[in-house]
């Protein structure tokens, strides 16, 4: 079921104390926070039977970071964007091969008629399709479904419905500081001061609340100066973000 996770441990914690931290700090490495939430997917993951989880939230809450880390890490899982995806994409890939675990990102995006396959399957365990001239295939399968979209209004009722739906809430501005920050030491290897500009900078000059703008800058920061130089030029000539 876990392809890496032992490795990872190894590589990753080998020199640390491993006491305080949970297998589920080890698999969702690269989400910074949401200790429950990784707690909460490990447990479905290892289930008997299906736990189907929706995570909702605005964009950048890290949802797409939290699916990517299962297809990472999974056996037989599957990642789709639903954005731009074709329905029998998703059906036949599921025909073809042996997943058990499908992740379904923005899946309020998804066509109607692949999420009625979803909701047939969560019901009855059987994925079907109805080709042309009413040929009908069928396939006997047991599959744990995570998704992430920003709203979950569009899906259609039954749907959400059999999902358990997780809100991600916009973080606060010491979330915000402390997630760039971690975030960014881990793979920026960027010192505190500099970390703690940038997030406070984006938020209160570029009065973005998004920490993709803070890995912008990350990446071209070398010194302080750097912080204070990228958010300039990025006030001066950048998209102004809405109040
Ligand atoms: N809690 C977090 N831990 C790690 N990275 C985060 C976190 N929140 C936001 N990010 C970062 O913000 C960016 C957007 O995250 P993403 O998962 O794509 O957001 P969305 O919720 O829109 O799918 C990514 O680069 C991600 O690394
Ligand atoms: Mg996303």
């Amino acid at each position: 079921m876990f392809k890496n996770l032992f490795k990872k441990i190894d590589s990753v914690f080998g020199i640390q104390e491993e006491s305080d931290i949970g297998p589920e700090e080890k698999f969702f490495f690269d989400v910074v926070g949401y200790s429950d939430i990784k707690k909460l997917f490990m447990k479905s993951i290892v289930s008997k039977e299906p736990v189907h989880i929706l995570l909702t939230g605005p964009p950048a809450s890290s949802k797409t970071v939290f699916l990517l880390e299962m297809a990472e890490e999974l056996n037989d899982a599957y990642y789709l964007d639903s954005v731009g995806a074709s329905g029998p994409g998703m059906v036949g890939h599921l025909f073809e091969n042996d997943t058990k675990y499908l992740l379904v990102d923005e899946i309020d995006k998804m066509k109607k008629n692949d999420q009625a396959a979803l909701l047939n399957v969560m019901e009855t365990g059987i994925l079907s399709e109805t080709k042309l001239k009413g040929k009908t295939r069928q396939k006997k399968m047991k599959l744990w479904i995570f998704a992430a979209s920003n709203e979950a209004t569009r899906l259609i009722p039954p749907l959400r419905s059999r999902f358990m739906e997780l809100h991600l809430e916009e973080y606060s501005f010491d979330e915000f500081i402390e997630i760039t920050s971690r975030l960014l030491k881990k793979r920026y290897h960027l010192e505190r001061i500099i970390t703690e500009r940038i997030g406070y900078s984006v938020w209160n000059k570029m009065k973005s609340k998004d920490i993709r703008d803070v890995i912008k800058i990350a990446k071209l920061t070398r010194s302080l100066s750097d912080v204070d130089w990228l958010v300039d030029v990025q006030m001066k000539y950048g998209r102004r973000k809405d109040p």
